[in-house]
């Protein structure tokens, strides 16, 4: 058509030379975003370049960025065929999955009403407002006691502790209980999450150079066995809830996908997921949700005992605004420091530095480039909290950015903050995820102060990976006075 003419007619993405087959892999360093950083200097917003044999376009900037996610999001919405992806639930993956279209878009429906349904599934006690927000504030409770227990001899590592709460409120979330931090089989799944997430960078090279996906290298075996193992815990919870189902009283994730499929739509039919679909869909929920929060967290923690003057500042707005009893999900609306110090951590350490890979679903058009169907696309989400154009003084650490004259937190520009995706691809967990990490925060340092071993020194560069960790440090918690 003369529309598609016109498309084609458009100039490509402008980037740098490449190399046969490594295309511009040794241009891009060890933080990939730092070299994309330099590269939009030169050739602008939208730029392309080649990682090992695959094309891909690199799209900066919060117009640009948009555009691609919002504006003509359809366009931009499917997942690129990427080696490391492809174990997940062979094309059943609502995350990862290429296939894009209908079934996707059923599925992603499902999983959202799903959450949104156990959110107003009641507590068992009369003081949370829903079952979600009981298991949170339980596994803040617990955490609280660990930290303790851990600083009696002196200064530890939090990562093992944390992961283990995330994971926790997954679990609970998932399948409706918990597991004890010593239970073999869960400290086994979340030991091969780690080693997929750390194998598991964004650039493993066989996902851009195809001829390596025939070889056995590490990262597509720990992919593969944490993908089979992951998908046998799940499935046998799984199994156990179609037996249980009771559709009157929704357990957790799993009974609200069996329930949300099975409502009758107005012209009678139903939209239930198959089996093998509420299992994946379970699978991408349960690992989407521990390692981003676990991640956060830790973060949060090294940021507060290497900045003792913020911790206090949090503090004193718990003391006045909670006081001693427990913090919920609602106090959020009131603890306006703490909020934007929360948004500061998510903007400042960027710790998911870009989206999961997108991919166009048809020819595109984005700041007047021609882009085909089938390219791969990546957001650079750290680049837009990291925007001059947007930001005053984008490297330093400053939660009160977020606060107007009257203390009240600017809504606008918390929304500028980009880290959990937007549009159609956005985070199925952001609402979850605000109120787990708020309630851990504060039901922490309500009861505790966090110090940094007086010895130690403490380095806030990131590990790089799919999500980014701080590197190993230890703290010191002690009762508040
Ligand atoms: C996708 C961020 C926690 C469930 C994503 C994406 C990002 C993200 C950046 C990709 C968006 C894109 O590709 O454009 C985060 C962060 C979290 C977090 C920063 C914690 C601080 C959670 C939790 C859940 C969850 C707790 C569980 C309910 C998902 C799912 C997807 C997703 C299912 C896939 C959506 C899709 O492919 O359409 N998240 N997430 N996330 N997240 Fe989260």
């Amino acid at each position: 058509s003369i529309h598609m003419l016109m498309k084609t007619k458009r100039p490509h993405p402008p980037g740098p030379w490449s190399l046969p087959i490594l295309g511009n892999l040794l241009q891009v360093e060890e933080h990939p975003y730092i070299s994309f950083q330099r590269m939009r200097k030169k050739y602008g917003d939208v730029f392309q370049i080649k990682l090992g044999m695959v094309p891909v376009v690199v799209v900066n900037g919060l117009d640009a960025v948009k555009q691609v996610l919002l504006r003509d999001g359809e366009s931009f919405a499917g997942r690129p065929d990427m080696h490391t992806f492809s174990f997940f639930a062979d094309g059943d993956s609502m995350s990862f999955s290429v296939n894009y279209g209908e079934s996707w878009k059923l599925q992603k429906k499902i999983a959202g009403r799903a959450l949104k349904l156990l959110s107003k599934s009641e507590a068992k006690s009369s003081t949370c407002s829903c079952l979600l927000e009981e298991h949170v504030c339980d596994e803040a409770s617990e955490l609280v006691k660990i930290l303790l227990e851990l600083s009696k001899n002196g200064g530890f590592d939090p990562a093992a502790v944390t992961t283990c709460t995330a994971a926790n409120v997954v679990c609970a979330l998932c399948f409706g209980k918990r597991y004890n931090h010593n239970d073999e089989e869960f400290l086994g799944v979340i030991k091969l999450n780690d080693d997929f997430v750390k194998a598991s960078s964004a650039f493993n090279p066989a996902d851009f150079i195809p001829c390596l996906r025939y070889l056995p290298l590490p990262a597509a075996k720990v992919a593969r066995t944490f993908y089979r193992k992951l998908n046998d815990f799940v499935s046998a919870c799984v199994e156990y809830h179609c037996t249980t189902y009771d559709k009157n009283y929704v357990r957790d994730i799993t009974d609200a996908l069996i329930n949300v499929g099975n409502e009758k739509k107005e012209d009678g039919k139903t939209a239930a997921l198959s089996d093998k679909k509420i299992i994946s869909t379970v699978n991408d929920i349960f690992g989407a949700g521990f390692s981003t929060v676990s991640a956060c967290l830790l973060w949060i923690y090294l940021y507060l005992i290497s900045k003792p003057e913020i911790q206090t500042k949090i503090q004193e707005e718990i003391d006045e605004k909670i006081g001693l009893r427990p913090p919920r999900f609602d106090d959020r609306k009131y603890l306006h420091y703490t909020e934007a110090f929360i948004n500061e951590i998510f903007r400042h350490c960027s710790f998911l530095p870009f989206t999961i890979p997108h991919c166009t679903t048809r020819d595109a058009v984005l700041n007047g480039y021609y882009i085909p169907q089938s390219t791969c696309i990546f957001i650079n989400m750290y680049q837009v909290n990291h925007d001059e154009d947007v930001w005053e003084d984008p490297y330093s650490f400053k939660p009160e950015r977020f606060l107007n004259e009257s203390g009240e937190l600017n809504k606008s520009l918390v929304e500028k903050v980009l880290i959990f995706g937007m549009g159609i691809r956005k985070c199925l967990g952001e609402e979850l995820a605000r109120n787990e990490v708020f309630v851990i925060i504060t039901t922490i340092l309500q009861q505790l102060r966090l110090e940094k071993p007086p010895e130690d020194k403490l380095d806030l560069t990131p590990m790089y990976g799919l999500t980014m960790s701080p590197k190993p440090y230890r703290l010191q918690a002690a009762l508040r006075t």
